[in-house]
């Protein structure tokens, strides 16, 4: 090996181990080691030729020190913390924040508009027996809500079942008090029913309950427009639509103006001007009386309305099952509320 070959061997010698690099360290910096040898030939030359070469050698052995030199720290640094494999200069990662999902931030804005009239709170268990869901509500035998088609039956005789609204809670509240009763109440409910972009197997309720003397339909009108103006805005106008539960008497379903096309007619409304947003009438004297309130003295309103229904209002959210898939890039757009 000539000293131009030497020369290019350490220049271009790299490696992270260890071990080679000791190997290095012994071929040109020990005792025994390439350069020592031409260190030994410096007596057999000339004055003149001794200093040139004796220049040459040690400006290597000064290139192979400064290299074992540098390798040397460099392997160091990696074991303890590897930081030269980190870039110090790069964006951290950041801890992604959670946030309330839409469906509850929904339910506790409704709960805040009553409560802020009186109303408070109160649940109820999911698995029912059949004289909650049913019986006590004045649901005939033969109703077609008692079908298997809507009901998930967990068990037979005697039937118990997911319950199938929140009406449930509205008698276990009836049961365990007497009036004045002025509650909301909210919870997840049950319906064995296809899923699709407008209806889901699981959604969510808010059961209404107001029960006092002379309770009248214009009570309850009222506490609905005002409800809807402080959820949607004090522009929005009501209208109620007769229909039919089996435990309200008369019964009714609300609409809202349509916010959308104001009125106009759009997709939404299905060109109506009208949005469905619950259903409502006042208590049956029968379930009062199932309950243990004398029909005679006290009456009573109670309304029912979908909390996925009512958030898709106010977001303009077309697929209801876009709350139950939990995909972040949906839910993260409501993590600001
Ligand atoms: N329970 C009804 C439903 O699930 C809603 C409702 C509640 C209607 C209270 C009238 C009064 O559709």
């Amino acid at each position: 090996m000539n000293l131009e070959e030497i020369r290019q061997e350490i220049e271009e010698f790299i490696t992270d181990s260890a071990e080679e690099l000791e190997q290095f360290r012994q071929k040109y910096l020990s005792k025994k080691g390439t350069l020592s040898q031409f260190f030994d030939q410096l007596r057999t030359l000339t004055a003149d030729d001794r200093k040139e070469f004796g220049q040459k050698i040690n400006t290597l052995k000064n290139n192979a020190l400064q290299k074992f030199e540098q390798l040397k720290t460099e392997i160091e640094n990696r074991c303890v913390g590897q930081t030269s494999d980190i870039d110090l200069t790069a964006p951290a990662n950041v801890a992604q924040m959670g946030a309330r999902h839409p469906v509850s931030v929904v339910k506790k804005q409704i709960c805040d508009v009553f409560a802020k009239i009186g109303f408070t709170i109160a649940q109820g268990p999911e698995i029912e027996d059949d004289w909650h869901n049913f019986e006590a509500l004045n649901f005939a035998p033969d109703h077609p809500a008692r079908d298997m088609q809507d009901t998930f039956f967990i068990d037979t005789e005697p039937d118990i079942a997911l319950r199938t609204h929140t009406s449930s809670i509205q008698v276990r509240i009836m049961e365990q008090n007497q009036p004045p009763i002025r509650v909301v109440c909210p919870g997840r409910v049950f319906r064995n029913e296809t899923i699709t972009a407008r209806s889901h197997c699981i959604f969510h309720q808010i059961e209404g309950l107001y029960i006092d003397k002379n309770v009248s339909f214009a009570d309850m009108k009222q506490t609905l427009l005002y409800f809807a103006q402080q959820m949607f805005g004090s522009h929005i106008r009501i209208r109620l639509r007769p229909s039919y539960f089996p435990f309200t008497e008369p019964s009714a379903e609300m609409d809202i103006s349509c916010d959308i096309c104001k009125g106009e007619g759009c997709v939404l409304c299905k060109k109506s001007g009208w949005v469905e947003i619950l259903g409502c009438g006042m208590v049956d004297p029968n379930v009062l009386s199932n309950c243990g309130i004398d029909p005679n003295i006290y009456s009573g309103f109670a309304f029912g309305m979908g909390i996925e229904r009512i958030t898709q209002q106010l977001y303009k959210t077309k697929d209801i099952r876009l709350f139950f898939e939990n995909d972040v890039r949906f839910l993260q757009q409501f993590a600001a509320i």
